[in-house]
């Protein structure tokens, strides 16, 4: 390595191991243990000073254990005199409290966001960021989107960093080469996504209007668009307890829906969620491997794992 190095702390090692392959580099030598009462230790074991560091992190289950130890490779990166840190947080876990629902409570993406800064982070990238407030709160440097438009907008520009995984979405989607094909929002806070994704994929919209009853339940209202005989792929940008999507197959089954997908960036899959898609009638569970999804797939036959790695090595090349 030269003017850059990738390290990975153990949040998700698998795709760190591919976003090095694709780079053609070896990962950064770290090493990261437990001090005896449970408190994290981590030690980078090679020269940085005036490279730019690359720290391949998503914040997500366990967030908290995964957030201390980008936290403390950052500051490690910053006390061996890096250039420049770039964490690359391939889901931003802790994003979906953005704002005060209730009074009383945090705001813990801008919490974390500003944590990053104190941590030594110079630059973020990201993909598939929750909402705009959050990506207010970290201003990514790369917000990696998997929409095409986006995407030759990165290759035209020095990467701009919100990265989108709804390209790769879109090429797997078009692959299966899917007639009478409909993209359905699951509520209306996906719709512009989809939008572009029945745009990319030249089908038509749906959108489904949710209510929120509590952190893991929802219902599906009612549905706007034709979705009779059609084959539906509902896209959304994270599944977590899978409530939003069983819901949605369910209204779209209900109301004479051919065959149902469902596609989202972040398979969190937590709670009831590997249980509500096993039970639902759904074709497949498309999701990308910004979080680890080894042990899903072994819970949930239908889940299918898209790579974001060359999405990711791609921003860190211009970066480098
Ligand atoms: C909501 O705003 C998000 O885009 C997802 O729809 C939501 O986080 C999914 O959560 P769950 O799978 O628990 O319904």
């Amino acid at each position: 390595m030269s003017g850059f190095a990738v390290f990975s702390g153990n949040a998700n090692k698998e795709l760190a191991g591919q976003v090095v392959k694709e780079l053609g580099v070896k990962l950064g030598r770290l090493k990261t243990e437990k001090f005896p009462d449970n408190e994290t230790y981590v030690r980078i074991e090679e020269d940085v000073e005036g490279k730019n560091v690359f720290i391949i992190q998503p914040t997500c289950n366990p967030a908290n254990e995964n957030l201390v130890e980008l936290f403390l490779i950052a500051d490690a990166a910053k006390r061996a005199k890096a250039r420049k840190i770039i964490a690359v947080i391939p889901y931003f876990g802790y994003a979906r409290q953005d704002r005060i629902v209730r009074e009383g409570e945090p705001i813990s993406a801008q919490l974390f966001a500003g944590l990053l800064r104190k941590a030594g982070v110079n630059e973020v990238v990201a993909m598939d960021l929750h909402s705009s407030a959050v990506e207010k709160f970290i201003r990514p440097e790369t917000h990696l989107h998997a929409l095409p438009k986006i995407q030759s907008y990165l290759e035209r520009k020095q990467a701009k960093k919100h990265l989108h995984a709804l390209p790769v979405i879109a090429d797997y989607l078009k692959k299966k080469g899917l007639k009478n094909l409909v993209v359905v929002s699951p509520d209306l806070g996906a719709l512009k996504n989809a939008t572009e994704q029945a745009r990319v994929l030249n089908a038509d919209i749906a959108v489904i209007h949710k209510k929120r009853i509590s952190g893991s339940r929802v219902i599906a209202e009612k549905i706007e668009g034709d979705i009779r005989g059609k084959n539906c792929v509902i896209i959304d940008d994270i599944i977590s307890t899978a409530g939003t999507m069983s819901q949605a197959i369910g209204i779209l089954k209900k109301l004479g829906a051919k065959n149902v997908f469902v596609a989202a960036t972040h398979g969190v899959l937590a709670g009831k969620a590997i249980a509500r898609l096993n039970k639902a009638p759904v074709k497949e569970v498309i999701v990308t491997n910004t979080i680890p999804q080894k042990e899903h797939r072994k819970k949930l036959k239908k889940l299918k794992v898209l790579s974001v790695a060359p999405l990711l090595a791609s921003a860190i090349s211009k970066m480098a």
